[in-house]
C-alpha cells in the first residue's frame, strides 16, 4: 500500500506547494526513526541509503526493512539509492526492490552522461514501478564515495538540462546549482535560485513533468529553502545533519550515562534525537500532514 516511487509522491507535492524530504540512513535505527517520523507528520518521505551503507548492510535486508516498515505505515515511502556510480548496482537495487534509483554519472562528459543515465532508466523501468533521478554539473563536497572539490563543482546549463531529460528519460532531475554536501562553511552559500527556477520553467513549465531534485539540504538558511521550493525544489535531500545527529546523540547520551550499559535506553535517545531532527525538515518543506 505504502510503497512508492519518488516521481509521483514529488509530482504531488510540487502541484501542491511542497516538497518531500530524503533522509540519507545507515542502519534500521535511523531507517525506522524516519519512517516513524513520516507517520506522525501523515507525511510522504523518501529514505535513502548511499552505496556503501547499502552494501554493508546488504541490498536485500535493506529492502527487507524497507518492505516491513512501508507496507505498515499509513504514508507513502519511497526507498531510494542515492549516487549510485555503478550502473550494475543500480540494476541489482532495481530487482532488489528499491524504488528511486540514482545513477550518478554527473562526473562523466556530457555524452557518456547521457548514456549511463538511459542504460539505468532502460532497465528499471522494465523491471517494474522504478523512478529514475539523473545529475547534471556536478555537486561539491563529500557524499559517500563521491568527492567533489567545491572550485571545481559545475552548475547545470539550462539548454542542456533539457536535452538530458528528454534523451535519458529520467524520471526526476538534480541539476547542479551551487548546493553542497557536507557542512556549508559559509553562512550564505552562494545558490543560483534563478538558474534552479529557469530549469523549472523550460523543462516543467506546462504541467509537473520532471520534478527538481535539491542536494545538499544540510545547513540550507531556512530563507533558501523557502526560494528553492518557490524555484521547483520538489525533493531536498538530508544526509550529513542526520549523522551529525547520530553521532553526536550517542556521544551525549554516553557521556550523561557512563555506567548504565543498556544499548535499548541509547537507541531510544537516538531514535528521538533523529525523528526531530526528521520532523524539523518535514515542517519546513511543508509535507506534514500532505499523506
Ligand atoms: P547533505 O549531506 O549536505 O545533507 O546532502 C545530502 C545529499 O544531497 C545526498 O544526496
Amino acid at each position: 500500500m505504502s510503497i512508492v516511487n519518488a516521481k509521483e509522491i514529488m509530482i504531488e507535492g510540487a502541484k501542491n506547494g511542497y516538497a518531500v524530504g530524503a533522509f540519507n540512513v545507515t542502519d534500521l535505527l535511523q531507517f525506522k526513526a524516519v519512517v516513524e517520523a513520516a507517520i506522525e507528520k501523515k507525511a510522504p518521505v523518501i529514505v535513502q541509503t548511499s552505496v556503501k551503507p547499502s552494501q554493508f548492510l546488504g541490498t536485500q535486508l535493506m529492502v527487507n526493512i524497507y518492505r516491513t516498515l512501508a507496507e505498515s505505515a499509513p504514508v507513502p515511502v519511497c526507498l531510494h539509492l542515492d549516487h549510485c556510480t555503478d550502473i550494475e548496482y543500480c540494476k541489482k537495487c532495481s530487482d532488489a526492490g528499491y524504488t528511486n534509483i540514482m545513477i550518478d554519472a554527473s562526473k562523466h562528459p556530457f555524452e557518456e552522461n547521457i548514456r549511463q543515465t538511459k542504460a539505468v532508466v532502460d532497465y528499471a523501468h522494465s523491471v517494474g514501478n522504478i523512478s529514475v533521478e539523473g545529475e547534471l554539473g556536478t555537486v561539491g563536497g563529500v557524499e559517500d564515495q563521491i568527492k567533489v572539490a567545491e572550485d571545481e563543482a559545475q552548475l547545470a546549463n539550462p539548454e542542456q538540462s533539457v536535452e538530458f531529460v528528454e534523451r535519458t528519460g529520467v524520471d526526476i532531475f538534480a541539476p547542479a546549482i551551487g548546493t553542497a554536501h557536507g557542512v556549508y562553511k559559509t553562512k550564505n552559500p552562494k545558490i543560483d535560485f534563478e538558474r534552479m527556477a529557469t530549469i523549472h520553467k523550460m523543462l516543467n513549465g506546462n504541467g509537473i513533468k520532471t520534478p527538481l531534485v535539491v542536494h545538499g539540504g544540510t545547513g540550507l538558511p531556512d530563507d533558501y529553502i523557502v526560494k528553492l521550493l518557490q524555484a521547483g525544489g520538489a525533493k531536498f535531500n538530508v544526509s550529513t545533519e542526520l549523522k551529525h545527529t547520530l553521532i553526536d546523540a550517542k556521544w551525549e547520551y554516553i557521556n550523561a550515562h557512563r555506567d548504565e550499559y543498556d544499548p535499548g535506553k541509547l537507541d531510544v535517545f537516538v531514535r528521538d534525537a533523529t525523528r526531530k531532527a526528521v520532523m524539523g525538515w518535514m515542517d519546513k518543506l511543508g509535507c506534514n500532514g500532505k499523506a
